[in-house]
């Protein structure tokens, strides 16, 4: 199914938000941007999106909007603060969130966008900076049925499958059980990384040896040269990965179900981030442990 020259409006232009409103225009969708930082906006006009003065502006001018934000108290404070996306909303607009939040931030916007007689959808996404480009996510809904069918050729033009999970929070929480895993993988690969170097053995021989087993990945595959290198362009901001380490351990805490690698790996990106690299890909997690490596035997010398 084409655009048919859908109005979509789109919250939210970082890493994944700017990729994500891209693709839509290149299908021809009329696209209507709003971003915290307004330059980002510009880029996209140039492109032949509009510009939208404030999320609820963007509302109002479009019948479905998407946003793609950082965390919960940024989901909630575009969708509920002033000048937010409940303000625009009127009977059967619909709205939908692809941030990576936790199924209560989902809920609580949901009741709010439902009170005004609009649609919600939660569609958190799998994959990552270059998924977005390529238009190849993975696309997790959940919520309204209608608005599902409705924003299809959106989902179609951004991602390679679009799951429908039923209620509100399933899209949510099937997200942070999956980066929850890949968090764990991370800096279990981390640590290997780190362990063959220090065993004297070659980081390269160890990726072409994890290549070849059942244990390879395209994650593994993809990170391991550039966090040998030491050079790990951002593609997934680190502090978002921690963001969803503490996420996931909610809902396990919410659950009952025991998380003790996930929390241990927690303390290593809340590590990462105290040394000041939340900014950084999550990949540079693996610094967090050579960097504790490295002040344990500076203060071992100093110590001698
Ligand atoms: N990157 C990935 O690989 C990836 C993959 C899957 C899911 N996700 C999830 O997708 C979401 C976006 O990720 P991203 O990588 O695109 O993050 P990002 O580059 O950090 O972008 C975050 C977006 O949120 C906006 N924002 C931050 N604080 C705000 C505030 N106080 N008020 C209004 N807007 C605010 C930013 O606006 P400014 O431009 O003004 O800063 C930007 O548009 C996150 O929930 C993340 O966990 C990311």
């Amino acid at each position: 199914m084409g655009s048919d020259g859908m109005d979509i409006g789109f919250l939210g232009l970082g890493i994944m938000g700017i990729a994500m409103a891209r693709n839509l225009l290149k299908k021809g969708f009329n696209v209507t941007v709003w971003n915290r930082s307004p330059g980002k906006c510009e880029e996209l006009a140039k492109e032949g999106a509009s510009i939208g003065s404030s999320p609820a502006d963007v509302v109002k001018k479009c019948s479905i909007t998407i946003a793609m934000l950082a965390d919960p108290s940024v989901a909630i404070s575009v969708a509920l603060g002033p000048g937010g996306v409940v303000e625009g909303i009127t009977p059967g607009k619909g709205y939908v969130d692809m941030s990576t939040v936790d199924s209560a931030t989902s809920s609580q916007i949901a009741k709010a966008i439902e009170a005004k007689g609009g649609d919600f959808l939660e569609a958190p996404v799998s994959g990552s900076k270059q998924p977005a480009e390529a238009g190849t996510l993975i696309i997790l809904a959940a919520g309204s049925e209608s608005l599902f069918a409705k924003v299809k050729p959106a989902f179609d033009a951004m991602g390679k499958k679009s799951f429908f999970l039923n209620d509100v929070g399933s899209g949510a929480k099937m997200k942070l059980v999956v980066n929850m895993i890949m968090g764990s993988m991370m800096t279990a690969f981390s640590e290997g990384l780190a362990l063959a170097d220090k065993a004297g053995l070659s980081q390269q021989t160890l990726l072409e040896v994890l290549e070849l087993g059942a244990i390879g990945n395209p994650m593994f595959k993809l990170k391991g040269p550039s966090m040998i290198s030491g050079k790990c362009p951002t593609a997934f901001p680190l502090k978002h990965q921690q963001k969803d380490m503490r996420l996931a351990l909610a809902l396990g805490d919410e659950v009952g179900q025991s998380m003790p690698v996930a929390a241990a790996a927690n303390e290593i990106y809340k590590k990462a981030r105290s040394l000041g690299l939340g900014e950084q890909d999550f990949s540079s997690v693996h610094q967090a442990l050579t960097q504790e490596a490295a002040n344990a035997s500076d203060s071992a010398k100093a110590a001698a």
